[in-house]
């Protein structure tokens, strides 16, 4: 039964057009993602109405490549599910009226979904055996996050970041080395070039009990060497400043499964693609018997597949299905 929900999920929260179609809860039959990156790069940073303007441009076009690629037709769909939070507002306002319109013409199900629970559910696409409870570290632009997952839709936030996302972090130090916005990836890239034991950057909060994340008070640590060191070699700021970011992730997230008797981590999110993180906090958590998932690099950065997993999985177990008149919420929390 669960086999023949077609979900049509859409994502739109940031600069990323995406669109996906799943059949029951984890057979992806389309997965498209439009970055907008290269419209944002002059700025260094995503512009909320060049944003919104581009998703209203590209989505209908890529609803259409998805359900052709999914051989399905509009009338096969059980549910429509877009992100209504958190994310720039305009943007919302775009995928979710989209969402809202396809599922009143098509007679689908329409379902709101939370980003941050979409980025989660990006786990159980990758790897739909490994099932709750376990720890989730979110980790993208936006959010860094320590999350516990009693069960899929039971969620307890145990630490968050103060000030600045790790992904944040890792933008604005790219930009301050002169690369194009997002810099995670080329960070990530640079920083196997370099030396990491070059700089001693501090590690913030690294001896805190609790479990909350600070960030910008490293990326003023960069700012200032940066000024200080004109003939700095680029490979090397990177190595060094991408070991403090992740030495403070390995060790709070290992810190809090211990603390909280659970054996596997899933990181999501877009800094969960990176390499270092991948490579440390699997070595580091053997030690401790714990096992760290990691969704495929596509998954892991905003796309439509999570967001209708999410949905998909909520209107499966519990019947779950909003109302035309839900409103974007750029705040949406846990
Ligand atoms: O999840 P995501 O696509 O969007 C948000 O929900 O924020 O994450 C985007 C973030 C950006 O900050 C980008 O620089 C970072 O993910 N990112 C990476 C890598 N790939 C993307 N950070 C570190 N290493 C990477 N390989
Ligand atoms: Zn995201």
């Amino acid at each position: 039964m669960n086999r023949s929900v077609y979900t049509l999920g859409i994502e739109t929260s940031c600069d990323e057009t995406a669109v996906a179609i799943l059949r029951g809860e984890t057979t992806l039959l389309a997965n498209i993602v439009y970055s907008q990156a290269k419209l944002h790069v002059k700025y260094g940073g995503v512009v909320p109405e060049i944003a919104s303007r581009n998703h209203l441009r590209k989505l209908p076009y890529l609803v259409k490549e998805g359900l052709e690629h999914a051989k399905i037709k509009f009338s096969d769909l059980s549910l429509v599910a877009a992100t209504y939070g958190p994310g720039l507002v305009g943007p919302l306002l775009v995928g979710l009226s989209s969402a809202k319109g396809i599922a009143y013409g098509s007679g689908a199900a329409f379902l709101g979904v939370n980003h941050l629970e979409g980025h989660i559910f990006s786990h159980q696409l990758a790897h739909p055996t490994v099932k709750p409870p376990f720890l989730a570290l979110i980790v993208s632009g936006g959010h860094t996050s320590l999350v516990k997952v009693h069960h899929y839709c039971e969620y307890q936030t145990i630490g968050a970041t103060r000030d600045d996302a790790a992904g944040e972090a890792l933008d604005k130090v790219g930009k301050l080395l002169g690369l194009d916005y997002p810099a995670g990836k080329e960070i990530d890239k640079l920083a196997t070039k370099g030396d990491q034991a070059v700089i001693r950057f501090p590690r913030p909060m690294a001896h805190d009990t609790g479990f909350d994340f600070s960030f910008s008070g490293l990326k003023t640590a960069v700012a200032y060497y940066l000024r200080e060191n004109p003939t700095h070699k680029v490979e090397d700021v990177a190595a060094s400043f991408l070991a403090a970011v992740i030495d403070v992730l390995v060790d709070k997230t290992l810190k809090a499964a211990r603390r909280h008797k659970l054996t596997r981590i899933v990181v999501v999110g877009g800094v969960a693609a990176n390499s270092l993180l991948r490579k440390r906090l699997t070595a580091h958590g053997k030690r401790f018997g714990i096992k760290p998932f990691f969704p495929p690099l596509d998954l892991c950065t905003d796309n439509g597949a999570m967001i209708a997993a999410t949905a998909a999985f909520r209107y499966i177990h519990f019947d779950q299905q909003h109302d035309l008149a839900l409103e974007p919420a750029p705040s949406l929390e846990f």
